[in-house]
């Protein structure tokens, strides 16, 4: 199996114009035509041209009519371009009948070792920063290696659809796919999580600053949000660096960020990345993942990368804190309810009278995960009403668990605490790790 830790998804650059090349051999000596994929007989042609023409392909220059604005990514590993992706921004009436949001190729010398289901993953993470919650896939109904893939990162089947192309009928299945933003990356109310976090947690701040001004120097903060904690750390004078898959929170945060003296902006940098597949050139002496946000990777492979990324991000002696609510109690149906009022305000910044409401929706015990979905019904001055239903889901630790993959994944815990004045953990209560 391919490990995400050598393999990358690259917008294309120059340097593996080479790579791209071979690819493109391999694919046209098996008989792999797609539109995608250029001619190597005609690479004088092509070479000139093709990184700008992906740069207006991204930007939605000069479309040919019926195109969509897309974005191009090779898979690399250690140089070698494995495979290729084409992620439309956005569907039109023929790319529902055939092609759908992403078509990707593998290079055949690499077929059938787990690249093309990594590559799937990758590209997944790419349509959940354009805000695409759900994609569309098609693939030839005697692919059955193409729709093994599909299925491994969560395809629900639609039809199968005949489709006649230069007289030639072929049978093409069609399925759905959750990107990472169908869940926890606040879409829809971004603008409205930090009026409800602002009561809902406050304690943590102190905790984080406390712990920065401990263990100095440059901090990392995955799944940074609209900046609650990654601000305060600024303004206390830390270089900062917030990673997040949201394109709804980073913008509030950027929004933050401009309105910032500009010393304290300058030591504030944003990316937008999956905090299981981030990479960035820089080492950090400390690296958080506050408010159980590490609960928003839903399966054991995606944690474990995440942790994976954090070692390799630490400077040397580096520390990383970690926090995640453990289960009430066995996780079962009794977990769902209906939904329920939490709390009715109004905000004197914006004047909104908001509804807040929230329900349990479905229960995995053996994935672990919990499903629910936060409501605001929000009324303005003028008197209009929207409802907004944002969905989430959440990944249970036990204590037990968080230890054992926190030291399997090679560190070791040096503080354990129950909440965030330090208390000894408890039960009902958070779990918080500090980490080398
Ligand atoms: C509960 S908020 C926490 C935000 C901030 N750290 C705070 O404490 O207020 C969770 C954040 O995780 C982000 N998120 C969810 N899944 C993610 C992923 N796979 N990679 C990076 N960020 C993710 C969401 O966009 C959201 O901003």
């Amino acid at each position: 199996m391919p490990s995400i830790q050598d393999v990358k998804l690259i917008t294309p650059e120059p340097r593996y114009l080479a790579g791209y090349l071979d690819l493109c051999r391999e694919l046209w000596d098996k008989g792999v035509r797609l539109h995608s994929l250029h001619d190597p007989d005609r690479f004088e042609e092509w070479k000139d041209t093709l990184f700008r023409r992906y740069e207006d392909g991204r930007q939605g220059r000069g479309l040919a009519k019926g195109m969509v604005p897309f974005s191009v990514f090779w898979l690399v590993e250690v140089g070698e371009v494995i495979g290729t992706v084409n992620l439309r921004h956005s569907l039109t009436e023929s790319l529902r009948r055939i092609g759908g949001h992403i078509g990707y190729c593998i290079r055949p010398s690499h077929w059938g070792k787990g690249y093309g289901t990594l590559q799937l993953r990758l590209a997944l993470e790419e349509a959940a920063k354009l805000g695409l919650e759900q994609v569309m896939l098609t693939c030839d109904e005697s692919n059955g290696a193409s729709a093994r893939v599909m299925e491994k990162c969560g395809a629900r089947w639609m039809s199968t659809l005949p489709v006649i192309e230069g007289g030639v009928t072929r049978r093409i299945r069609r399925c759905r796919i959750d990107t990472p933003a169908a869940a926890n990356c606040y879409l829809r109310t971004a603008h409205l999580y930090d009026f409800n976090n602002r009561e809902v947690m406050t304690e943590d701040v102190a905790f984080y600053l406390d712990l920065a001004e401990q263990k100095g120097g440059s901090v990392l903060e995955l799944a940074c949000g609209t900046g609650r904690i990654l601000l305060e750390l600024a303004k206390q004078g830390h270089p900062v660096t917030g990673v997040d898959l949201s394109p709804a929170m980073l913008g509030r945060l950027r929004e933050k960020q401009e309105r910032l003296p500009d010393d304290i902006a300058r030591r504030t940098a944003l990316v937008q990345a999956g905090m299981a597949s981030f990479e960035l050139e820089s080492r950090f002496d400390l690296i958080v993942i506050p408010f159980r946000s590490f609960q928003a990777l839903l399966t054991e492979e995606e944690a474990v990368a995440c942790l994976e990324r954090v070692r390799r991000h630490l400077a040397p002696g580096g520390w990383f804190s970690v926090n995640v609510l453990p289960p009430h109690g066995p996780m079962g149906v009794d977990w769902c309810y209906p939904e329920l009022v939490q709390w009715r305000r109004e905000d004197p910044e914006t004047g909104l009278r908001i509804v807040k409401k929230a329900r349990g929706d479905t229960v995995d015990a053996e994935r672990r995960i919990f499903r629910n979905t936060y409501i605001y019904e929000v009324t303005t001055a003028d008197g209009s009403f929207e409802r907004l239903e944002e969905p989430l889901a959440m990944r249970y630790y036990t204590r037990e668990q968080i230890r054992e993959l926190l030291e399997r994944c090679g560190f070791s815990i040096e503080e354990e605490y129950g909440w965030y004045d330090k208390s000894p953990v408890s039960p009902g209560r958070d779990l918080i790790y500090i980490c080398r």
